[in-house]
């Protein structure tokens, strides 16, 4: 899409007088003299997040046991409130366990190799924890990760080829497993065009959101695929922990969950323990122990926020904010040796910007000295995310006002470049 921006800040405060989200960042958390860009790792607590966590803590001190009278079914509730995110079905979504669990659990109920399919098919650059996750399981099944995992190799280290990926779906592959927008280049995959694609060879897909949720607009009742996961502190605002999310393709109500729990019983029935495992015939199925409620009572209070905004507002705002940070890289940081390792085009990128630097570790640590927070990832990556809630065209443009200052006033030579466990 072709947009015409202007490189001074008087227009950056013209857009934020346009900007329809503008008013937003007051339902937030922000500090004094901070500029945040990392809420693609972890997002900001809002205020309703607090509210409802306060609540949810008062209801304990209040209630004891019998707050579970209907907390029992919360994971169910805000699986409803989070459906309309990714437009699935109010019972394909669960809010449970982390992102990682919910591959172990959906990789235990879907991959069941065969002698002829027995592969999972997977990208290269994908957050590890996937493919930690993919190569247990078929370590588990008794397969050698080096015959039943199969990866296609992302041809420049940065995007994945969706035609290669394709022909990689071969007779042997039973499962899929990729990412929907990938946590440094920012791609966003045609989930769409690889689902059809799986699913007329036979084989199971699923998708990790967690890049992509709360930040592109998602359609699961289109794409259809089997399962996915994601994680909820990242665009979602969940805080530090908080609980994942998972979709199960009601075609696939009638599966027995592969790890299953008391959680995952008939609702109906569960609070009668008996020792045979009833499956509940939906997402919530997948459930297996207590819901860790003050984990989801933050989410609640998030998703509200999303409930009232909607996901169409939301991307179209962090498409034209990242498309700001964009063309001021192009205008007022190449010359310095940035560039950004995202695409351009609208369709193919999720909600943040990845900006490179071959100094990009000894940048990022000046940056957090100088009030912005970004975040680094190996070995020359800097995310940044203006967030369509809660960052201002003015905070854009000051960051590449000091990421520009960082290069002239030579001031990221102050810092090692050898690396800090966190980043
Ligand atoms: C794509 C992706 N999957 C999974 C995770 C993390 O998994 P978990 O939520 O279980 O810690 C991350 C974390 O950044 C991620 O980027």
């Amino acid at each position: 899409m072709e947009r015409s921006f202007k490189n001074d800040l008087a227009f950056a405060k013209k857009l934020d007088q346009q900007d329809e989200l503008h008013k937003y960042r007051e339902a937030f958390y922000l500090q004094p003299g901070e500029i945040y860009m990392d809420g693609n790792s972890l997002g900001l607590a809002s205020k309703a997040a607090v509210i409802e966590l306060e609540a949810m803590i008062e209801r304990w001190k209040k209630e004891g046991v019998r707050a579970w009278n209907d907390l029992y079914l919360y994971g169910e509730k805000l699986g409803k409130m989070m459906s309309p995110l990714i437009n699935a079905l109010p019972d394909e979504v669960v809010v449970t366990g982390s992102t990682t669990s919910n591959i172990h659990s959906a990789l235990a109920t879907f991959y069941q190799p065969t002698n002829e399919r027995y592969k999972i098919l997977v990208d290269d650059l994908n957050f590890p924890t996937d493919r930690y996750a993919v190569d247990s399981i078929v370590t588990l099944k008794g397969y050698q990760v080096s015959d039943a995992v199969k990866v296609a190799k992302s041809p420049d280290g940065e995007f994945i080829d969706e035609q290669a990926m394709i022909e990689a779906m071969t007779e042997d592959v039973a499962l899929v497993l990729l990412p929907a927008v990938l946590y440094r280049s920012a791609q966003l995959i045609d989930m769409k065009r690889l689902a059809k694609a799986a699913h007329e060879r036979g084989i199971i897909i699923g998708f990790d959101l967690c890049h992509a949720i709360g930040a592109v607009e998602i359609d699961f009742q289109a794409i259809q695929p089997d399962f996915a996961v994601w994680c909820t502190y990242k665009y979602l605002n969940g805080g530090l922990g908080s609980t994942a999310g998972l979709y199960i393709n009601k075609q696939h109500f009638g599966h027995t969950p592969g790890l299953a729990g008391w959680f995952g019983n008939r609702n109906t029935t569960q609070f009668q323990l008996k020792q045979t495992f009833e499956h509940q015939e939906d997402a919530s199925g997948w459930q297996s122990g207590s819901p860790a409620i003050f984990s989801m009572a933050t989410l609640e209070g998030s998703l509200k926020i999303f409930e009232e905004v909607g996901m169409k507002k939301i991307r179209a705002v962090s498409l034209e904010k990242t498309a700001y940070l964009m063309y001021l890289i192009d205008e007022k940081l190449t010359h310095y040796g940035y560039s950004y390792g995202n695409k351009r085009e609208d369709s193919v990128r999720g909600g943040h910007v990845c900006l490179q630097h071959q100094e990009a570790y000894r940048i990022a640590a000046a940056l957090r000295d100088l009030g912005v927070i970004p975040d680094f990832r190996e070995p020359n990556v800097i995310r940044l995310a203006p967030i369509a809630l809660y960052t201002s065209y003015e905070e854009i443009y000051q960051v590449v006002e000091v990421l520009a200052k960082i290069i002239q006033e030579k001031n990221y030579e102050k810092y090692s470049a050898i690396r800090s466990a966190v980043v």
